[in-house]
């Protein structure tokens, strides 16, 4: 088992106390060090909240009034009643998707995240696609709905921190996105910007991250058939909490790659200096991929906990979907390259 720095363990109040106490009066790179992507959950295993029960069980979403459901969308809204994904595990409830979130632009706390999140502006919304591409669009979050096919996709999520749920998204290939651009024959990566919204976000006003938030993929990583602007989630418009109007998902890979609240995807040859790289590059790489042989610094990547269980569970590699997505890296060492 690789650890990459195998010192650094120290439970997360310490560094978080730290980091408060830092980001007053260190420059941006080295207080974004002390901050967990996601905070780990380090052994032994949390205490269970409140909120979760022994295992998940699927429960509706609240229904929405017709009005609320973007026409586009309401073909899809008919939620198709899966109870579990392809390994047989069940799906997570909407209120344990809901209330535990990551969206540090809001909140550092997980389960605030969803009322910090409540009064951001999600209309209209625009998503440029530029860069080396033939055909430069914005589209309109309506033209999205409309142009592109709106699918039920059940994935499991994996966080760095080591935890997991099992989510089912509403959502688009983002392949069929880039056929429409055409990117020129150059482009190599994509490259997915969050919205700025200072007035709206309270904490791109500090300095815990460098802001807007980043992310890339290979242009390969992209195209996978595995990979999802999603759009909804249980039949649903995303919510606010969750990225909407529109987030990456891509299930073989840690969750900070999936990035919320997209406005801009752009076509480049330049390898992309992704958000929590930037921040702390020994912890975090551009490829991300789950592997549980390749620990992060300061905690164990063999096993998580799925939110609504006890106890923890193995950790599969790429998260379960080696058939899909191993051949992309076949040739690239794994460990070099987290
Ligand atoms: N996107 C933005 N813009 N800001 C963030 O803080 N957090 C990431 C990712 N996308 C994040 C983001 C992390 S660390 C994770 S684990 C997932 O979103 C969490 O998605 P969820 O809240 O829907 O579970």
């Amino acid at each position: 088992m690789l650890k990459r720095d195998p010192n650094a363990t120290q439970p997360k109040f310490i560094y978080l106390n730290r980091r408060h106490f830092l980001v007053k009066t260190i420059p941006l790179a080295a207080g974004a060090l002390l901050l967990a992507a996601c905070s780990p959950e380090i052994t032994p295993i949390p205490p269970t909240r409140a909120n979760d029960s022994p295992k998940p069980q699927p429960t509706a979403p609240p229904a929405l009034a017709a009005s609320e459901i973007p026409p586009a969308l309401a073909h899809t809204t008919a939620f198709s009643n899966v109870t579990a994904d392809e390994l047989g595990d069940p799906l997570n409830n909407f209120e344990q998707i809901t209330n535990y979130n990551n969206y540090y632009e809001f909140s550092l706390d997980k389960e605030g995240v969803a009322g910090a999140a409540k009064n951001f502006t999600t209309s209209p919304w625009f998503v440029e696609v530029a860069g080396m591409v033939n055909k430069p669009g914005t589209f309109s979050i309506e033209d999205i709905y409309k142009k592109f096919d709106q699918q039920e996709h059940v994935y499991r999520l994996r966080c760095v921190e080591a935890w997991s749920m099992v989510i089912p998204w509403v959502g688009m290939q983002l392949s069929d996105l880039l056929k429409v651009v055409e990117p020129k024959p150059e482009a190599k990566y994509v490259k997915f910007t969050t919205v700025m919204r200072l007035g709206e976000m309270p904490n791109q006003s500090t300095p815990i991250l460098q802001w807007p938030y980043v992310e890339g993929l290979r242009l390969d990583e992209a195209n996978n058939n595995l990979t999802i602007l999603a759009t909804g989630m249980y039949g649903q418009p995303l919510t606010k909490q969750q990225g909407a109007p529109i987030r990456l998902v891509i299930p073989w890979k840690y969750g900070f790659k999936s990035i919320k609240a997209i406005v801009r995807i752009e076509l480049t040859d330049q390898p992309i200096d992704n958000t929590w790289r930037n921040a702390a590059s020994n912890e975090y790489g551009f490829y991300a991929n789950v592997n549980p042989q390749v620990d992060h610094p300061r905690w164990s990547q063999a096993t998580e906990r799925r939110i609504g269980e006890f106890g923890r569970r193995r950790t599969l590699m790429f998260n379960g979907y080696e058939n899909q997505v191993a051949s992309m890296y076949e040739g690239l060492d794994l460990q070099a390259n987290f």
